[in-house]
């Protein structure tokens, strides 16, 4: 509901759903692109969104927010999508807090017909796969061919390649990102580019799924993301172009879905209603008995419990005798282990 709330809140700032016919499209300055209202420090960075506007209200109370450390408890698409993209003419526009392309297509995915309306790029990655961050994500947006409220994302993790070879659709955009330096200018793409060797990536290789929010304001909850698990190729020339105009757009990592939103956590921290993390246990420790906290190991085991418990509501609990801590990664690598505190 929120959601549906949230898309009659009228005009939104340029964002990561610029181009959704829901969300009216700001007038542009000059050049004709919206230049974001938002951006990534201070005042106007994600700390802060929820005072640009009460239509962002959910970047600082929603509980399902975007992005997030994708760990075991995200699991990968059991469909593939099929996606389609023609070669087109593009538009390639600077909107200040990314840059983006203009380009039409379709995804089907799960049984429903999506319309691509854009995508975009994040430096570095706004999703993290297992604690690790990548140099970029491009968020590809689509809208429901029946419902447009129905938005999906096909968000494509980048690394750098040895090999000084980018995927085609990224290494198409270097010769015309001087073009668009500015903020709130465009320029035209009129060879199109090669989405191919991505299409194939998306429909063939492993995808996470998750439902969470836009990453930008008014950061809506309810969208269904599909996150790469093996990263693309990106040289390092093209990295550092296009890294040069971006600059730095990624939200930090959010807290585990369905807690409560760490600007509600960071609004209490240090008081008598702070939320207390977990423990962090050692191997061998709760189902050994151990208690020392053995410093500094390599393997430093993640208890699945993540996201805290409030105190006085259960928190003490969680490191008191008899409580159980479920551990579902050592390492990086996957495990499950019931540990029960003594
Ligand atoms: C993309 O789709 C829109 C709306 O259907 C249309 O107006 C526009 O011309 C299309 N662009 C290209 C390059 O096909
Ligand atoms: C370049 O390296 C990437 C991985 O970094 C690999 O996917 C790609 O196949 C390589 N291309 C060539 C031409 O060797
Ligand atoms: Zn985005």
């Amino acid at each position: 509901m929120l959601f549906h709330t949230l898309l009659l809140a009228g005009t939104a700032s340029a964002s990561c759903l610029h181009g959704l016919s829901k969300f009216k499209r700001q007038e542009g300055g000059e050049g004709g692109v919206p230049i974001s209202q938002f951006g990534y420090t201070g005042l106007i960075g994600p700390l802060n969104w929820a005072s640009l506007g009460p239509e962002n209200e959910a970047c600082k109370t929603g509980k399902q927010q975007s992005p997030i450390n994708i760990d075991q408890s995200v699991s990968l698409a059991t469909e593939r999508p099929v996606v389609t993209i023609e070669q087109q003419p593009v538009e390639f526009e600077n909107l200040g807090s990314t840059v983006e392309v203009i380009v039409n297509g379709t995804t089907s995915f799960a049984g429903n017909d999506f319309r691509l309306k854009q995508f975009h790029v994040h430096t570095p990655s706004e999703h993290r796969v297992g604690e690790e961050f990548f140099p970029m994500e491009a968020h590809f947006v689509h809208e429901g061919v029946t419902d447009p409220n129905q938005i999906a994302v096909i968000s494509v993790l980048f690394q750098m390649s040895a090999n000084e070879t980018s995927t085609p659709f990224i290494s198409g955009l270097r010769p015309h990102l001087a073009a668009i330096s500015t903020p709130g200018t465009k320029t035209a793409i009129e060879s199109g580019l090669d989405f191919a060797s991505m299409i194939n990536h998306v429909q063939t290789t492993e995808l996470f799924q998750y439902t969470g929010s836009l990453t930008t304001p008014p950061c809506a909850e309810g969208l269904t993301f599909l996150v790469t698990k093996n990263p693309l190729p990106l040289d390092v020339d093209t990295f550092n172009d296009i890294k040069r105009v971006v600059k730095f757009n990624s939200r930090y990592t959010q807290n585990t879905l369905g807690e409560e939103n760490l600007i509600g956590v960071a609004m209490v921290a240090g008081t008598e209603q702070q939320f207390t993390p977990p423990p962090v246990l050692s191997p061998g420790q709760g189902q050994e008995q151990e208690q020392e906290q053995a410093a500094g190991g390599e393997e430093q085991p993640t208890p699945s419990a993540g996201a805290g418990v409030r105190e006085g509501e259960g928190g003490a609990a969680q490191i008191t005798s008899g409580a159980t801590v479920v551990i579902s990664e050592i390492a990086g690598m996957p495990t499950s282990l019931l540990a029960v505190i003594a």
